[in-house]
């Protein structure tokens, strides 16, 4: 990014004319200086086929840059007028009995329909030339939360695409009866078009196999749908930048997905977790996980007010949380900050999802708010550009395999992802700096890197791993890793495959844990003995690796469970059970008296505050963050420079109010000694 964005979503089309006339300079002086507009004003834009009027647009787009206020366009296709579906009901996606969506919301159209390409093509390209010489609209954000409600598609279309794609990936069918292993149940196909999508009709479970293909068929199927939108819009103006606001399932943003965009957004929505003490957690979770796909990030979305939908209504903010909680995502990563929405709209679906401003258009403590917060960003936003956040322990994470696979066979084991945020959560509130990296991505700026049983263990991220070990990493992995191969068929070879000379681990036997209480397998390692849960492996070890924990119960009674192999400067350890909340607090001290897990950074800071920093080449920006209700002072353990925002008492404590922020610069130098 050039410029911090700082705006907020706008709907012109809701509002009548004396409300819009009032908007620029509401906008000025909440600071903003772009908005997003147009994602669902298909209907608006064009009132049928191919009578267009962009007036409502042009207008609303010179009238903000008259406050100076720029514009991002979005594509409408997430919103599909009803002549469209009423002319062409072949556009409509259907779910997974095969019975078509219909009109009445939205996302009811299928990305594999050659007919809604079509319209979607002509609809970007329309949009796109006649924007094109207006310097006031920088750039653009495609479709909006592609999968976001529906992520499947068994209409039709579907059916013909996914035999296309499977051709392109199986040189014949023989091919694709051995990957997916079709002689059991005597699934065989003797030809492409007996092939279907995997509806959810079938009497008992289906193979894992066509499930995983069709999950990697919808990705391709959305990544094309955005490719051709991306190609248009860059033909018509290169200087624009594209976006799309993420991140749901069976999209695989780490790959060509983003690779298409200039980069990702995320809607970012911490009070879907309704419980206050966990909220920041799972923010920080959902933050770092985005990053882990495409570096920095733009909030597209930001909670601006209680979200209602249906039948829920998150809790109002309390003043100072929506501040709080654009800093932490700044933090995490955040490029640039959008709210959602700027007024609460009086009809449709969302009518009490509330906006900066309420129906009645009255500027209260959440605009005052928002424009306090835009005044900060002005000043400081400008020197955070493009610094990179600053992470010690490293969770694997957005792997698409790792994580679709686990969805047809999860044998009741909870995926990657709901273990990384136990991994998480656990570093994130003892004081550590935790993000999320894709193994592709690991190097030797994290100290500790934590593979939270990937059953996928693509053979090119091998030698990466023992890089950064033999450099002096350390990489602990989870029990299951490796178990399966690309197709999400088990390996011939024993557990944990590929990543077995790298552990020096064969594991001997392996089982599920499905009542602990009965059958308790509790581990022993050093001073500790923990209760274990889920899963458990026994492992018998190379010359070159040692026990440094063991069964103690049973038929298990002094095997092996946890296991070193020293490597260079670093070391590997293998857990032959599940991370869990009860393992964790005992086997981190653990691995930090061996040296492998580093100490945290911040280990007395209050438990309702965050310390997260970002850094470039001269200096390194710490946010402390109070998520608390209360007013808190401490002293930090380590030096942190100037304050840019907050303050120190004069005895150099840190004081903040509840949800208050504080954030210094210090040269890089000064964190080294
Ligand atoms: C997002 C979506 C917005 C709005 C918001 C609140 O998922 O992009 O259009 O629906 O959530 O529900």
């Amino acid at each position: 990014m050039k410029n911090y964005l700082f705006g907020t979503s706008y709907y012109p089309e809701h509002w009548n004319e004396a409300v819009r006339e009032g908007d620029p300079k509401l906008f000025a002086e909440a600071n903003y200086n772009v908005v997003r507009m147009g994602e669902f004003a298909w209907s608006l834009l064009e009132t049928e086929e191919g009578k267009l009027d962009f007036s409502l647009f042009d207008q609303t787009i010179e009238s903000l840059a008259a406050k100076g206020i720029k514009t991002i366009f979005c594509t409408p296709t997430a919103a599909p007028p009803r002549w469209l579906s009423f002319k062409y009901p072949e556009i409509l996606r259907a779910d997974e009995r095969g019975i078509p969506l219909e009109h009445g919301s939205r996302q009811h159209a299928s990305h594999f329909s050659e007919t809604f390409r079509q319209h979607s093509r002509r609809i970007t390209r329309e949009l796109a030339e006649h924007f094109a010489p207006n310097p006031n609209v920088i750039g653009w954000q495609t479709d909006n939360e592609f999968h976001c409600h529906f992520s499947e598609d068994h209409s039709q279309s579907a059916q013909h695409a996914f035999r296309e794609f499977l051709k392109s990936r199986y040189d014949s069918i023989e091919e694709l009866n051995t990957a997916w292993g079709t002689s059991f149940w005597s699934l065989d196909y003797q030809n492409f078009d007996q092939v279907e999508t995997p509806k959810n009709n079938r009497p008992a479970a289906s193979n894992p196999a066509h499930a995983l293909d069709y999950y990697r068929f919808l990705n391709w199927g959305v990544t094309l749908f955005q490719r051709e939108q991306v190609e248009i819009l860059r033909k018509a103006n290169p200087n624009w930048f594209v976006t799309h606001n993420g991140v749901f399932e069976h999209i695989d943003y780490h790959g060509d997905f983003c690779q298409d965009l200039d980069f990702l957004s995320y809607d970012s929505y911490p009070f879907f977790e309704h419980d206050p003490s966990k909220r920041p957690a799972f923010a920080a979770f959902s933050l770092d996980w985005t990053r882990a796909y495409a570096g920095n990030f733009v909030i597209m979305e930001h909670q601006s007010g209680p979200g209602g939908q249906g039948n829920y209504f998150h809790d109002n903010p309390e003043p100072g949380e929506i501040r709080k909680m654009a800093w932490t995502s700044v933090a995490h990563g955040a490029d640039g900050v959008f709210l959602f929405r700027e007024r609460s709209c009086r009809f449709g679906a969302e009518e009490f999802w509330c906006g900066v401003l309420d129906h009645d258009n009255i500027p209260r403590r959440r605009y005052y708010e928002v424009s306090q917060l835009g005044n900060e960003l002005k000043a400081i936003a400008p020197k955070l550009l493009g610094s990179e956040v600053s992470v010690q322990i490293g969770i694997a994470g957005g792997d698409f395999v790792n994580d679709e696979a686990h969805l047809p066979l999860s044998l009741g084991l909870p995926k990657p992802k709901s273990v990384a945020r136990i991994l998480h959560r656990h570093f994130y509130e003892n004081g550590y700096e935790v993000g999320i990296v894709h193994p592709q991505d690991l190097d030797n700026r994290i100290q500790t890197y934590f593979i939270p049983h990937y059953t996928y263990i693509d053979p090119e991220w091998i030698p990466i791993m023992e890089q950064f070990v033999r450099q002096g990493g350390s990489l602990i992995i989870g029990a299951r890793s490796g178990t399966k191969d690309q197709n999400n068929n088990v390996i011939a070879t024993s557990f944990p495959g590929a990543l077995s000379e790298l552990t020096g681990v064969s594991v001997e036997e392996y089982g599920a844990q499905n009542n602990p209480q009965a059958r308790a397998l509790p581990i022993r390692f050093g001073i500790f003995e923990t209760p274990t849960s889920l899963w458990y492996e026994s492992l018998s070890l190379s010359a070159n690796t040692t026990a440094i924990g063991s069964w103690n119960a049973r038929h298990l009674e002094g095997s092996p469970a946890i296991s070193l192999r020293p490597l260079g400067k670093g070391k590997v350890v293998y857990l032959g059970t599940y991370f869990d909340e009860k393992l964790l607090p005992q086997l981190s001290l653990y691995l930090q008296s061996m040296d492998i897990l580093c100490e945290p950074g911040f280990p007395k800071k209050p438990r309702q505050v965050e310390i997260t920093s970002r850094q470039d080449d001269a200096h390194r920006y710490t946010f402390v963050i109070n998520h608390g209700d209360r007013p808190i002072q401490f002293q930090p353990e380590h030096g942190l420079g100037t304050a840019l925002l907050g303050y120190k008492n004069e005895q150099n404590e840190i004081e903040l109010e509840p949800y208050d922020v504080a954030i210094f610069q210090s040269p890089q130098k000064l964190q080294e000694s």
